[in-house]
């Protein structure tokens, strides 16, 4: 574009023209930081719309650094492809929306994260789905008598948010595809460095992208992973319909989280077990939940399903229930009072004020999640310190 041309306020816009990035050979994913993409010939743009060709033509509808994002979470999930979100609820309300509609029912896991949960008991039944919970433990043995011929999916999330209850995949999912059921699993907490349902025959695994997978505790974001026929069908509802698509930007941090999640996540496994056999041996500590530890119910089968670690959370009944629970809490100097998980920093919460406040009572009791309970994820500092700043707060109690 010649200068003596264009007047001042089309090279205000255009500048020299788009720029050439043909020889450009980005060692890191770049941030394709644009709304629109632009092609050579009309017909090259009605092609590419109509499917005919591949290109991208709005970031809504697909972006270069979200699809890396998405294919690398894809190959780490052992899925053929991946769909990214603006959050994990994003991804998790298109996924269920994929699969059901008025009359469906979907069967559920219990319990699951309170997000979810207030989805499946504010909006799921406005749109005329029904949902039916079985206890994490025990739902592979009684999936079979609640399949009716409405039932459309299986909704799994193990180890379960926050009272880290283990579902047994492959025997929950065998039962499901005995009445060709689909499945999808929230592996938020374990991530696919401890945990594949892919491999167990899952057909959709989802992720809070906010948590481990991005690490830092800076961003929010989600995924949805699956094969082929799937992802297509996922995409569609998620991008054209619902439109949650993931910013560029995150998607840029989230692939870049990727590249040290194995090393984060092993790291996380390994000081929530110390932690957790330091707390089990606590005087004012009534119960630990860690699917590491052997007197857990559910660390058979975590055993068996996970590889590598445990996962970073851990929650406990404190002496004193609800008052020693608050006492805890105000006396912790080192662990932050937040919700979350998966960030550097160790986290501490009480459920059923914060993070599940869409149980109410009755069902925060039938799934566990007691007056006392607190979640501690933990972080990467030195265990030793975690330790310390946690027997000091519970001999305040
Ligand atoms: C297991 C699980 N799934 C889904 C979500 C929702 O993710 P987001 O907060 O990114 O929407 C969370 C959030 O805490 C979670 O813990």
């Amino acid at each position: 574009m010649s200068h003596g041309k264009v007047h001042f306020n089309t090279i205000a816009v255009h500048g020299a023209g788009k720029p050439d990035l043909s020889r450009v050979k980005p060692v890191s994913v770049p941030i394709y930081q644009s709304a629109e993409f632009t092609f050579d010939s009309a017909e090259h743009f009605a092609d590419v719309m109509a499917g005919k060709e591949s290109g991208y033509v709005y970031t809504r509808l697909g972006n270069p650094t979200s699809q890396e994002f998405e294919r690398r979470m894809a190959l780490l999930e052992g899925a053929d492809d991946g769909v990214s979100f603006a959050s994990g609820m994003a991804a998790i309300s298109a996924v269920i929306l994929s699969y059901c509609g008025p009359g469906d029912e979907l069967i559920s896991s219990a319990p699951v994260y309170g997000g979810t949960f207030g989805l499946f008991k504010d909006l799921l039944p406005k749109l005329d789905i029904r949902i039916v919970y079985l206890p994490a433990e025990t739902i592979h043995a009684e999936l079979d008598r609640h399949v009716t011929s409405r039932t459309k999916l299986v909704y799994l999330e193990t180890p379960a948010n926050p009272t880290l209850d283990i579902v047994d995949l492959a025997e929950t999912i065998k039962a499901a595809k005995r009445h060709n059921l689909k499945v999808a699993v929230d592996n938020t907490f374990a991530t696919p460095c401890l945990q594949r349902p892919m491999e167990h025959g899952a057909d959709v695994v989802m992720h809070s992208a906010t948590k481990y997978i991005c690490g830092h505790g800076d961003t929010i974001g989600g995924v949805a992973v699956a094969n082929k026929a799937d992802i297509d069908r996922i995409r569609t509802v998620a991008f054209k319909n619902l439109g949650g698509t993931i910013a560029p930007i995150t998607a840029w941090l989230l692939a870049r989280g990727l590249q040290t999640l194995p090393l984060r996540v092993e790291r996380h496994s390994r000081n929530a077990q110390v932690v957790a056999e330091f707390l089990e041996k606590h005087a004012r500590v009534e119960r630990v939940c860690y699917p590491g530890l052997s007197g857990c119910c559910g660390h058979d089968i975590a055993k068996k399903q996970m590889c590598g670690g445990f996962g970073g959370v851990i929650g406990i009944d404190v002496r004193g229930g609800r008052a020693g629970g608050k006492s805890f809490q105000n006396s912790l100097k080192l662990c932050t009072l937040a919700v979350s998980l998966g960030s550097v920093e160790t986290l501490v919460s009480h459920p059923a004020s914060t993070t599940h406040l869409a149980y109410n009572e009755a069902e925060l009791k039938e799934v566990g999640i007691t007056p006392g309970y607190v979640r501690i994820a933990v972080g990467l500092e030195e265990p030793e310190d975690v330790i310390a700043d946690l027997d000091q707060a519970l001999n305040r109690i």
